[in-house]
């Protein structure tokens, strides 16, 4: 294969799920303006409508459907109503997630972290641990399952896991059902990927580190938090959502063929340690 070829999507239809807004809506535009025919899936119809009509007017193939992924009825109807329209399933990207709520640690960085004691173990809710497992990890599951029933008789495909850099390492400021639910993403990506190597399917994840998103109403975007993360990225800055459209397109195209059950961080070095 020519290397031009290498990295082309040219055709393919492809499905995001919390594809409305940050690194969802990058993977999606990745695709899209490498000739991708991409169906977007969020909750947030505003975000949807407005995304959608901005990537159309620039011209590419882009759709929106509002779904919520703890509906996993409503999501394998959303698979079947992509499938029909791009008449394909090449790319799944299993990307809805929601923000914890508060860790045991008030403060991400800096030398005064106090400890917060509504994230303390003892005092984790019922109803927060469900929320955050039913739509990081179920919604996760149910997104895998819905792609699967396309790609299996197909015999070819890709799912794309977005997992965190709270997968691999322990954090205090992050909520602990935040922790289960990207490391139980983990494990089921290793495990579907060995289920469906067979298949020409290869099941893989992204676990960035800290990008500006609107994740969790957005707090990310205040520079003063940007700053003092920063501090202990050894890239020295935070990530935004176009750093992760080449490690996108990477895992989506012909590029990765023979990749599979892997989990790549992409954070800047962030999960390395301290550098300066
Ligand atoms: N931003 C970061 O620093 C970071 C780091 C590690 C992992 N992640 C993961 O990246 C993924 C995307 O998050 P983001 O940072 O782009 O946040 P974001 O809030 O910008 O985007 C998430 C999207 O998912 C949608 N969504 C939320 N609940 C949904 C549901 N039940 N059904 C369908 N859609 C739903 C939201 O409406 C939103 O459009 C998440 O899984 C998150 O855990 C983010």
């Amino acid at each position: 294969m020519k290397i031009e070829e290498l990295f082309t999507v040219e055709g393919y239809g492809v499905v995001v799920t919390g594809g409305a807004s940050g690194l969802g809506l990058a993977f999606g535009e990745a695709l899209a303006e490498n000739g991708a025919s991409v169906t977007l899936l969020d909750v947030d119809a505003d975000a949807l409508e407005t995304e959608v009509a901005r990537l159309t007017a620039e011209g590419y193939e882009v759709r929106g459907e509002v779904v919520d992924v703890t509906d996993h009825d409503a999501l394998d109807a959303a698979f079947e109503a992509a499938v029909r329209t791009s008449g394909r399933l090449d790319v799944a990207f299993a990307n809805a997630g929601i923000d914890p709520g508060p860790g045991f640690v008030g403060a991400w960085a800096g030398a005064d972290r106090p400890r917060n004691e509504e994230g303390a173990i003892e005092r984790y809710t019922d109803e927060r641990w469900n929320r955050v497992i039913d739509i990081n990890l179920n919604g996760v599951f149910a997104t895998i399952r819905a792609a699967t029933r396309h790609m299996r008789p197909q015999r070819s495909g890709r799912i794309i896991v977005t997992t965190s850099l709270a997968a691999i390492k322990s954090e205090a400021v992050i909520g602990a059902a935040y922790m289960a639910a990207k490391a139980g993403c983990a494990h089921l990506t290793r495990n579907v990927a060995l289920e469906l190597a067979a298949y020409g399917i290869t099941v893989n994840a992204i676990a960035p580190g800290f990008f500006v998103t609107n994740i969790g109403g957005g707090h990310a975007k205040d520079p003063a938090q940007q700053a003092a993360i920063a501090k202990e990225i050894p890239m020295h800055r935070v990530g935004f959502p176009d750093d992760i459209k080449g490690l996108a397109l990477f895992l989506a195209s012909p590029a990765s063929a023979y990749v599979t059950g892997q989990q790549i961080v992409i954070d800047g070095g962030w999960g390395l340690g301290i550098a300066d």
